[in-house]
């Protein structure tokens, strides 16, 4: 099948996430190529697009946003799947899971989804506004990277066989 990821990063993270979801469907036999959203390539010539973006102040970055708005109704026709990369799901309290993942609806409303999650992701308190980072402290995040490689690895898995379906 063939599989276009495209994905909204501002630091990197989530485009590393997307390069391992493609590792994981090329070791399955998919045809995938892997593009930043803001390059706009066009989904006209693939069977499925997996779209992920990095979560800032609750919501998918602009990048993507205008993906899906350019795009709408080609997308509407494919095979979809959606993921996000946010900072603390390690804190998590499933409760966050679900919001963050709750930020990915608006991007195709009515569209239905393969499969839609949220993986944690990189937390540097740095890059922080203070208020962000005061209320990070207080709920004792700490910098680091708690990306889960095998749990995205193990999604992307399942994805291939759900693309198949
Ligand atoms: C300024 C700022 C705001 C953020 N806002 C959120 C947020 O609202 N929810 C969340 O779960 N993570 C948040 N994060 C964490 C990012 O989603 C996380 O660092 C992600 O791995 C960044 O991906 P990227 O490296 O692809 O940009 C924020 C990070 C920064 C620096």
């Amino acid at each position: 099948m063939k599989v276009l990821i495209v994905h909204a990063s501002r630091y990197g993270s989530t485009a590393e996430v997307a390069e391992q979801i493609g590792d994981v469907l090329r070791e399955r036999g998919h045809d995938v190529v892997v593009w930043a959203a803001r390059e706009t390539p066009s989904p006209r010539n693939y069977d499925a697009v997996v779209a992920g973006s990095a979560i800032y102040g609750g919501h998918v970055l602009g990048d993507l946003q205008r993906y899906f708005a350019k795009y709408k109704d080609e997308l509407a026709s494919k095979r979809l799947a959606l993921f996000a990369v946010a900072g603390n799901l390690h804190a998590d309290a499933d409760g966050h899971k679900r919001q963050v993942e709750e930020a990915l609806r608006p991007l195709a409303p009515g569209v239905p989804c393969v499969a839609r999650t949220a993986f944690a992701g990189v937390v540097d308190l740095r890059r922080m506004h203070w208020p962000t980072r005061l209320l990070m402290r207080l709920s004792k995040a700490e910098s680091g990277d708690y990306r889960k490689w095998n749990e995205i690895r193990s999604w992307a898995s399942d994805l291939s066989k759900r693309l198949e379906e």
